[in-house]
């Protein structure tokens, strides 16, 4: 699986449908699912999708589907029920039923929707590649941040899962006066809880990654840079770049207005390429033509995609993602966890322990990550960023450890 986001307006769904369409013409069963409401992929497939977040992906091309999540809300129908218990609960403790309603809504239920449909699509077994068109990268960190928060907070209210020692046990809740919940409440929480998991599993498994689109100009470059920060610190793989929409040159001795734009833009343009190469060092670079049209349709699509090098091509994740997501290793005194966080500093990292948990920031961007059962008996002793990576030391607490 490969997801495709950027920055506004630098070509992402274009970019992803002639990918899709790419490894399709070389025979992989492939859809193309797009999680932005904008509706824009079947612009650019120039297919109407509307109508397929309910009936399912339509063929474009013998080997290619495509598919518009529709953003119906999942947990509407079951979520009622610990909607109701919630709100009746914060009633009870004399919260304004408005205010009581703000907070007992669930956050993100379309993204959440999208990512199901998105979970089901790979679980079918039906596709080589599924090629996933997210939003501008504001939202689409903010949904790719979801399953691992929501199932954390979920997490808290079953008993016997983790975190829970501190979660409202009935004897408090009927010594506080609240109403106790029913089954039903545990069946929903915990299917949820279940559902979360599974999309986080699929999102962060090895067999697939994130490939960041842009253009060369500063503005989209900087972003792009902190996107990858941030898709690190949620455990996702980032395994290529793509440059669009990249000038031709102006031709030599050429004067004039027109020229005089053209060659100031392909200056700026070439020094954005470099600080691409430099800050996405160890990634693959792909550059594509500003075509003289809009790619719109399959062949124009295909007419783009022909215009990449390979590696622009492949359907696999690419080796550059080896060292993606977090290593827990021993050492001498104890224990290491690493997590790679390029193009940071250790001023922009913030870190907290909080009893079997490390809460992670940077920037806007927060993570907590339950510890490994063995670390929740070591004390943390060092930390530093080094090299794009954060490395926390731990040595076991002897009053932890048995002897
Ligand atoms: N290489 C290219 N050459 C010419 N036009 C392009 C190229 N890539 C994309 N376009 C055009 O640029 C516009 C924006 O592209 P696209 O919709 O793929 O961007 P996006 O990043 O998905 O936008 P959004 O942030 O709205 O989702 C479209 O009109 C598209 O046809
Ligand atoms: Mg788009």
């Amino acid at each position: 699986m490969l997801l495709f986001t950027g920055k506004g307006g630098v070509g992402k769904t274009t970019t992803a449908a002639a990918v899709a369409l790419a490894n399709a013409r070389r025979g992989a069963a492939t859809l193309v699912l797009s999680t932005d409401a904008a509706h824009s992929l079947g612009d650019a497939l120039d297919r109407d999708l509307s109508a397929s977040g309910s009936t399912g992906p339509v063929s474009i091309e013998p080997c290619l589907h495509a598919l518009q999540a529709s953003g119906r809300a999942h947990f509407d129908g079951s979520w009622t029920i610990v909607h109701d218990y919630l709100a009746s609960t914060l009633s009870s403790l004399g919260v304004d039923p408005l205010v009581a309603e703000e907070m007992t809504s669930l956050p993100g239920s379309e993204e959440i929707a999208a990512l199901l449909e998105v979970r089901d699509q790979v679980r079918s077994g039906r596709w080589d590649l599924v090629i996933v068109d997210c939003a501008p990268t504001a939202e689409t960190l903010r949904m790719l941040a979801l399953p691992e928060s929501i199932a954390w907070h979920l997490g808290r209210m079953i008993p016997g899962t983790v975190g829970l020692r501190r979660a409202a046990r009935p004897a408090a809740a009927a010594a506080l006066g609240i109403p106790l919940p029913d089954v039903r409440f545990l069946e929903v929480i915990r299917a949820a809880y279940e559902d979360m998991l599974g999309v986080h599993e699929i999102l962060a498994s090895p067999r697939a990654s994130v490939r960041l689109v842009m253009t060369p100009e500063a503005v989209v470059i900087a972003e792009s840079r902190r996107t990858w920060t941030s898709l690190s610190l949620y455990g996702y793989a980032v395994d290529a770049v793509y440059v669009n929409k990249v000038l031709p040159p102006s031709a030599a001795g050429e004067a004039g207005a027109a020229a005089d734009w053209l060659a100031s833009w392909n200056r700026a343009q070439t020094a954005g390429i470099a600080e691409v190469s430099q800050s996405f060092d160890g990634l693959p670079v792909i550059r594509a033509p500003y075509l003289p049209q809009e790619p719109v349709g399959p062949d124009a699509l295909a007419g783009l995609a022909a215009a990449w090098q390979d590696e622009a091509l492949t359907g696999h994740v690419l080796d550059a993602v080896a060292t993606r997501t977090m290593r827990v290793d021993r050492t001498t005194e104890g224990y290491t966890l690493a997590l790679p966080l390029p193009l940071t500093t250790a001023r922009e990292v913030g870190l907290q322990r909080r009893e079997d948990e490390l809460v992670l920031t940077v920037g806007d961007h927060r993570r907590i990550v339950t510890l490994p059962a063995v670390l929740t008996r070591c004390t943390v002793v060092s930390a530093r960023v080094r090299s794009g990576a954060l490395t926390v030391g731990f040595v076991p607490d002897p009053a932890q450890w048995p002897r």
